[in-house]
């Protein structure tokens, strides 16, 4: 791999050539507010929407956890543009997601929480009606909760149970703003082949997937 170097919010950055813009970034301390990118995953999922960025000489902002980087590449992470289409995203999410900080055991450790003081957005928008799912907390699996009023369908569990477990107990299933995260049979309970590998919770960037530990701990914390 050749050493290589862009600029990115004026800096200097050097990087591997064949390196994904979005970890070059946030390895040199730029944020760029993101919930699907996973580094393992060759192929993006780019589904969230949140990584905008502009490059000189784009027609267009671009996502980015689907650039690579190239020699003298110059980006910008905090435009105006850039702004509104990652708080258009941003507000989107939240249209869905039961927002309750203060009893979530992902308190203080949630990607929402991070992307919001970024972005300077309120986590209970008014720009989007708040249209919950109100679907039920479940609390079948002997290790962790799934709460799919707070899943953002980020796919990162998904792709992680899928592909690179070859478990595949966690899947999309239904369409539009029916989309859920389940398992077959729409039961936790229904998860016979689940090998508890951990890694669909330790990914979960909001508090969807929290495992019962955290989730005591921050109702001890609360009583
Ligand atoms: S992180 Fe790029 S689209 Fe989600």
């Amino acid at each position: 791999m050749k050493a290589i170097s862009l600029i990115i919010d004026n800096q200097k950055v050097s990087a591997q050539e064949g390196d994904i813009l979005l970890w070059v970034a946030l390895k040199n301390g730029f944020y760029i507010p993101n919930v699907c990118a996973l580094k393992e995953r060759a192929v993006p999922f780019a589904g969230c929407r949140l990584c905008f960025v502009e490059i000189e000489g784009y027609p267009e902002p671009v996502t980015a956890c689907t650039e690579t980087i190239r020699e003298g590449m110059v980006v910008k992470t905090k435009t105006a543009t850039v702004q509104k289409l990652q708080r258009a995203a941003f507000e989107l999410i939240l249209s869905t997601h039961h927002v309750n900080c203060g009893h979530c055991g992902k308190n203080k450790k949630c990607e929402l929480q991070k992307i919001a003081l970024h972005l300077k957005v309120r986590l209970r928008s008014k720009r989007f009606r708040l249209i919950p799912k109100n679907l039920p907390l479940d609390e079948s699996h002997p290790l962790f909760t799934y709460d799919p009023d707070k899943c953002v369908l980020c796919g990162r569990c998904v792709w992680l149970c899928r592909e690179q477990q070859k478990v595949g107990t966690l899947n999309f299933a239904y369409r539009g703003f029916e989309m859920l995260v389940t398992t077959f049979g729409d039961s936790l309970a229904g998860v016979a082949n689940c090998t508890q590998c951990r890694k669909c919770v330790d990914a979960c960037p909001v508090g969807a997937l929290l495992f019962k530990e955290e989730q005591l701990i921050r109702e001890e914390h609360n009583a």
